[in-house]
Formats: structure tokens, C-alpha cells, sequence
């Protein structure tokens, strides 16, 4: 008997050990294909801004490496992810404001860099200068949107095309291959068709184009999931540079937000990443980098006893709102004041302020500067040769163009070529390349207004052109 149950005993300890051992081995597989991190750290603080994962989120970095081979059609040009404005630098393996990081298996991403940086050239043949911090003048982001959702609806997204388009870049092992098939492209390509639910409004609403996204409706619609309303929030990506000298300041275009810190977590949770995984840290070496960068000199000639003829100018009528130190510089400017478009302030409500205060409350970060103002702020013009086209929606190609009065500013033009126009100042935005290479913009349309801000305007031509030398030096 006793011999029966030792034998018993024996085969259910075997058993159960068995089980354990295959119940760890699962538990070890799915750990390591689908959670183990392998951190990438750049050394630099610049290359971390660049490529260091914000924890955004995206898609599994093989198969968005293969899309734009696979479904050039659904591009908007040649020159894969390039035609959609993404910057490439020589010898990367992925562009400016892309990262990648291996979470069981290796992941695609975006960084602060996608939308604040920005390339110019000073004529067609020059080779592109990087600037960072910079407003994109060139990533179109809802095309960008558009073209993962219309991969995700096509049939040809499928194991048999995509695997094999993988494996010609990276070799997979058998189990590899078996886990992009059953799991990893079924779910990417459930998530991308979402993705194009997700974005169905802004068909309903002029496209912004390169250089400008819809705000905070992404935010409102998507995460928050408040209901659909018919406002427009196309604005112009701004710079983040010299954050240093903004102290004080209030952040974004109405100034929704006063404390840098909760601005730069709003910019990664607007990016994706999720609330439970904000990495506070990497975010921080963002902030170090971007309080410390100098907006750029202006690259061409400067005609310097003409700036200095514009200098007093600008004292007089520009300085009180857009000088450091100014009464009310990086403050807001009521909208019955300033008199620009004002459909970027109705999208802004105090149902999304609530959503946004208590949104931090359970997470070890937490926002509490968020606000509902009606006005614009009055930003400071450091680097603003660089910020074209101007205003909160772009609206104005050249910052000659700003100091006439709307009837006679440029009504239809062409943005995303990068190719500057130092005579008008701001990039080459009319003429046949900035047609074929840039998008449209209409300012007939709601949202792209370019009414209001006459300060200067009755200045008259000697002097406009004296504040323009001089606004080159900021
Ligand atoms: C998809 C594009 C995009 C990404 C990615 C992005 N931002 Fe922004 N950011 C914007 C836009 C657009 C605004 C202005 C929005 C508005 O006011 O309507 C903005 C505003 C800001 C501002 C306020 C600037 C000012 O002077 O008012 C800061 C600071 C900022 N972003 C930092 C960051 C940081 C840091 C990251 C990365 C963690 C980031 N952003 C990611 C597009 C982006
Ligand atoms: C009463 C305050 C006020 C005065 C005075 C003023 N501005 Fe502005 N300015 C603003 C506000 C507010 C905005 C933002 C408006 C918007 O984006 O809709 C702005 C925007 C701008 C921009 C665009 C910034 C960007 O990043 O696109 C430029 C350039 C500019 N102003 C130049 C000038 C010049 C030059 C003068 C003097 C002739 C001047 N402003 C006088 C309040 C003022």
C-alpha cells in the first residue's frame, strides 16, 4: 500500500513539477517577447531629444519600417516616409523625432522632436540644416495618420506580404515569425484600422497640412472621449527653444497651461504616451535640453544700420507685447483685441480644463496649471525668422506680409518647402516647386484666417522694412 502511494506521490510531484516548469516556461515566453525592456539610452541630451523614447507608443517598429515599401500608394509621393515631411538625417536608422525601443519585441515611437524641429535650406541646392526646437515646417501629421490607417484597410496587409518584407531587413527565428503572424500583425492591424475611426472627424474639417496639427480635438475626442463638436484646431506647431527666457510665461497658444513641467507631460501624453507610463525622468532631460537652446541666427546678411533703424521702431509698437520683459509679453491678449482667427480658442472648453485637472490625480505627476482663457498670447519673437508662416494658424507666409492689413496679405499659398525667401522672409511659399513640393494653404477656410493683428500696419513702407531688419536679429 504504502509502496502504491509512494509511487503515487511520485508521479503527482512530477506532474506538478512538470506543470510548474511549463507553466514558468510560458510565463518566461511571454515575458520576454512581449515585456522585457531593453532600455536605449543616448548619451547626449541632443540625440535624446531626437530619438529617446517618450513611452509614445506605435507601431511595432518592423512592420513601419517595411509600410512605405509596401503601400507607396498610399503616400502622398515618393521618398517613403520623407513625402509625409519626416526628416532623415545621413546614416540613421530612423528620422529626427522617431524612436525605438525593445519591449518584447522592438517598437516604433515619437518623440518631442517630430513636431519641434524643422529643416531649411538657404536656396534649392543647399544640403538641409537641422534646427531643434524648431516648429516642423514640414511633417504633416494627419496625412501621417491617414496613411497608417489606409495600411491597416488594405487586404494586402497581410502575414504572407509583410513577414517576408521583415525578413529581407531582419532575420526572424521560427518563433518570431510565428508571433508576428498570429499575433503581433493581426493586432497592428486592428489598431491601425482603429486609428482611422479614431481620426474619421478630421474629414469633416479643412486638413492642416505640414507644419500644423489639430491641437487638442485628438485629445478630446479620442482619449477623453468627449462628445464631437464641429470646431476647428489646426494650429501651427510652435518653438520650444530658449525656454529659459520664457519664465513666467503662459504655454500654448491661449496660454491653456503656466508650468513648462505639466506642458511638456501634456506634449507626451498628446504623442501617446499612457498615463501610468509617463517616464518623468527622460521627460525631465527634455526639459534641461530645450530651457538651454539658442533660437537660431538668421543665416543671411543682416543690413545692420537698417536694423538699427528698425529698433526704435519696434520699441515703440511691438515691444510692450513681444520684448523680454515686456508688460505683457507671454501673457494673453484678449481675442476682441488681437482680432485673429478664433476658432483654435472654441475648441478649447472648460469640460476638457476638468478632464486635464483631474486626469494626474491618481499618478505620481500631476496637473494643476490648466486654464480657460479667451485671447492669444503675445509670444516672445526670439527665432522668429524661423517660425514661419505666422500666427497661431500659420496663416501668414511672410513677416513683411504680417505688417499690411489683411486685404493685402497673401490669400492663397503654398506651405512645407523648405527652401527660405530671405527677401519676405519666411519660406519660398508661391512659384512652381512650392506648388508641386508643398500643400495649400487657403485662408478663405474656416480656421485659416489671416484677419487681425494690425499692429504696424500703418507704418509706413521705409519703416516696415527697417522693423523687418531689425525683427531678423531676435
Ligand atoms: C504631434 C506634434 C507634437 C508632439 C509630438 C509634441 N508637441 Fe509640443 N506642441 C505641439 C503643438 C501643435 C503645440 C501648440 C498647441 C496649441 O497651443 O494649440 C505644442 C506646444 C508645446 C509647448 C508650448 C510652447 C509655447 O511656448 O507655448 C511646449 C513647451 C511643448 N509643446 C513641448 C513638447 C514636448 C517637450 C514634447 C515631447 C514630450 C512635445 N511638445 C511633443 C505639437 C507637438
Ligand atoms: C497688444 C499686443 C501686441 C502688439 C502691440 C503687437 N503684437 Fe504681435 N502678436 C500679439 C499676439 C496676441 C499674437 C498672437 C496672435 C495669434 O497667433 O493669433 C502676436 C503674434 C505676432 C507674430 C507671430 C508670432 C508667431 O510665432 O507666429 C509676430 C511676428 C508679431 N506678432 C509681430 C509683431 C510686431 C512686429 C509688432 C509691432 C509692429 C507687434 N507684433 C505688435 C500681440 C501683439
Amino acid at each position: 500500500m504504502i509502496l502504491v502511494n509512494n509511487k503515487f506521490a511520485k508521479i503527482l510531484i512530477i506532474l506538478l513539477l512538470l506543470t510548474l516548469l511549463i507553466i514558468g516556461g510560458a510565463n518566461y515566453f511571454v515575458w520576454y517577447n512581449f515585456k522585457r525592456e531593453v532600455p536605449i539610452v543616448y548619451k547626449s541630451a541632443e540625440d535624446h531629444f531626437k530619438y529617446g523614447s517618450i513611452n509614445s507608443g506605435g507601431v511595432p517598429f518592423f512592420i513601419w519600417e517595411v509600410l512605405p515599401d509596401l503601400f507607396a500608394e498610399h503616400l502622398p509621393g515618393p521618398g517613403g516616409y520623407k513625402s509625409l515631411g519626416f526628416i532623415w538625417e545621413k546614416g540613421q536608422e530612423m528620422p529626427v523625432g522617431v524612436s525605438k525601443t525593445i519591449v518584447g519585441f522592438p517598437r516604433q515611437g515619437s518623440t518631442c522632436a517630430l513636431c519641434h524641429s524643422t529643416t531649411y535650406r538657404k536656396s534649392p541646392q543647399d544640403s538641409p540644416n537641422l534646427v531643434l526646437g524648431a516648429p516642423t515646417q514640414t511633417f504633416d501629421s494627419v496625412a501621417n495618420i491617414r496613411f497608417l490607417a489606409a495600411c491597416g484597410n488594405d487586404p494586402k496587409f497581410t502575414p504572407d506580404n509583410l513577414i517576408p518584407a521583415i525578413e529581407a531587413k531582419h532575420p526572424l527565428s521560427w518563433s518570431d515569425k510565428l508571433l508576428y503572424r498570429y499575433l503581433i500583425i493581426p493586432q497592428t492591424q486592428e489598431s491601425l484600422m482603429g486609428l482611422g475611426m479614431a481620426f474619421a472627424w478630421t474629414n469633416s474639417r479643412p486638413d492642416p497640412g505640414p507644419g500644423r496639427i489639430p491641437s487638442f480635438n485628438p485629445v478630446k475626442f479620442v482619449q477623453f472621449r468627449l462628445p464631437l463638436d464641429d470646431t476647428i484646431d489646426n494650429v501651427d506647431d510652435p518653438p520650444i527653444w530658449n525656454e529659459r527666457q520664457h519664465k513666467g510665461f503662459d504655454y500654448h497658444w491661449d496660454g491653456l497651461e503656466t508650468n513648462l513641467t505639466e506642458t511638456i507631460i501634456m506634449g507626451a501624453l498628446a504623442a501617446g504616451t499612457p498615463t501610468d507610463n509617463v517616464p518623468l525622468q527622460d521627460l525631465q532631460r527634455v526639459e534641461d535640453f530645450i530651457r538651454l537652446i539658442p533660437p537660431p541666427d538668421y543665416p543671411f546678411a543682416i543690413d545692420a544700420v537698417l536694423a538699427a533703424k528698425g529698433k526704435p521702431i519696434f520699441n515703440n509698437n511691438c515691444a510692450s507685447c513681444h520684448a523680454f520683459g515686456g508688460d505683457r509679453t507671454g501673457s494673453f491678449i484678449p481675442i476682441e483685441e488681437v482680432g485673429t482667427d478664433d476658432h483654435r480658442l472654441e475648441m478649447w472648453s472648460q469640460a476638457v480644463v476638468d478632464k486635464y485637472l483631474a486626469l494626474g490625480d491618481a499618478q505620481s505627476w500631476d496637473f494643476t496649471h490648466v486654464q480657460k482663457q479667451n485671447g492669444y498670447i503675445a509670444v516672445s519673437l526670439d527665432g522668429i525668422w524661423l517660425r514661419a508662416p505666422y500666427l497661431h494658424n500659420g496663416s501668414v507666409p511672410y513677416l513683411r506680409d504680417l505688417l499690411e492689413v489683411p486685404e493685402k496679405r497673401t490669400k492663397v499659398f503654398y506651405r512645407g518647402y523648405d527652401v527660405y525667401n530671405p527677401d519676405k522672409v519666411g519660406f519660398v511659399s508661391e512659384g512652381t516647386t512650392a506648388e508641386t513640393e508643398g500643400f495649400k494653404y487657403d485662408t478663405t477656410l474656416d480656421g485659416n484666417s489671416n484677419k487681425g493683428h494690425l499692429y504696424g500696419t500703418e507704418l509706413s513702407s521705409e519703416e516696415k522694412q527697417a522693423l523687418v531688419e531689425y525683427l531678423k536679429t531676435l
